[in-house]
């Protein structure tokens, strides 16, 4: 089924994994609606994808704030009258800190944003993409959802969440048209592990060394898995949760 005309919702579209998946999408003939609280990045992934010869326009949205998810796909549906793809991507990783030195703000603001932003975004996007009767999710989990790791306590319990959310939408809606699958990538050289990674620079020397590949992710090889899953092209894959890691999780 061709992908042209169709319309994909990307949040944390301003940066990292989620541009590049707005520009590889825009490659495929998809208009791409940008969601991000971060207005510059926003308004220039719009105008990366325009030049591919898509529509795209940008809602800044911080996806912790249920009214302001429910913003985004009300504008979209306005706008295009449908949702086909939705990339629920916008996330942030945490301070780094062990979880006894970390404040309880930290850790709510990294449930609120990871968690609360990914279950509103799928609460709001699904019932869009049912009434049309069909439409394909992915969810960014983590290889930090995978297994556990230290310093990330909270990150990994959200992106542990990010799964089952995944795997519990299928049992209840795939039968009505709806594919819900996650990603889980390892460390990718975007500008969050970068910055996460200058703050602990020890922690990118170990992690490399982890990683069978002996290479951090780039986020065009994310962004091919995502084109890939939310298209038709993997039309009876539903409720994974799918490692692209070099490795990294298999061999722990
Ligand atoms: N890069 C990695 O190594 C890696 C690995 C595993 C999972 N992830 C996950 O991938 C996703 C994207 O991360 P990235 O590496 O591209 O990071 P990034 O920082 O480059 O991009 C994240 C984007 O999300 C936006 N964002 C943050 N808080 C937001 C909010 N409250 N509302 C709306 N937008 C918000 C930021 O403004 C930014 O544009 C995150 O969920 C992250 O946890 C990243």
């Amino acid at each position: 089924m061709t992908t042209k005309n169709k319309v994909a919702i990307i949040t944390g579209a301003g940066s990292g994994l989620g541009q590049a998946t707005a520009v590889r999408m825009a490659e495929e003939g998809v208009n791409i609606v940008v969601v991000d609280v971060n207005e510059k990045g926003g308004n220039e992934t719009v105008e990366m994808v325009k030049k591919l010869g898509v529509d795209s326009f940008f809602i800044k949205t911080d996806v912790s704030k249920a009214e302001e998810v429910k913003n985004y796909v009300d504008k979209t549906v306005e706008k295009y009258g449908q949702i086909d793809y939705f990339f629920n991507n916008a996330g942030i990783s945490g301070s780094g800190k062990y979880f006894l030195d970390t404040d309880v703000e930290e850790i709510e603001k990294i449930v609120q944003i990871n968690l609360m932003g990914a279950l509103y975004g799928v609460r709001y996007v699904a019932e869009v993409m049912l009434k049309n009767g069909s439409g394909s999710i992915v969810n960014t989990a983590s290889s930090a959802g995978v297994i556990g790791q230290d310093s990330v306590v909270t990150y990994s319990a959200t992106k542990h969440a990010i799964a089952g959310l995944t795997k519990s939408m299928v049992a209840e809606y795939a039968k009505e048209g709806l594919r819900v699958n996650a990603i889980a990538p390892g460390p990718t050289e975007t500008p969050m592990v970068k910055a996460f990674y200058e703050a602990n620079p020890a922690m990118k020397e170990n992690a490399t060394k982890g990683i069978p590949q002996k290479r951090l992710g780039t986020p065009e090889e994310v962004a091919e898995l995502v084109t890939f899953l939310l298209t038709s092209k993997a039309e009876y894959i539903n409720g994974e949760v799918i490692r692209i890691d070099g490795g990294f999780t298999n061999t722990k």
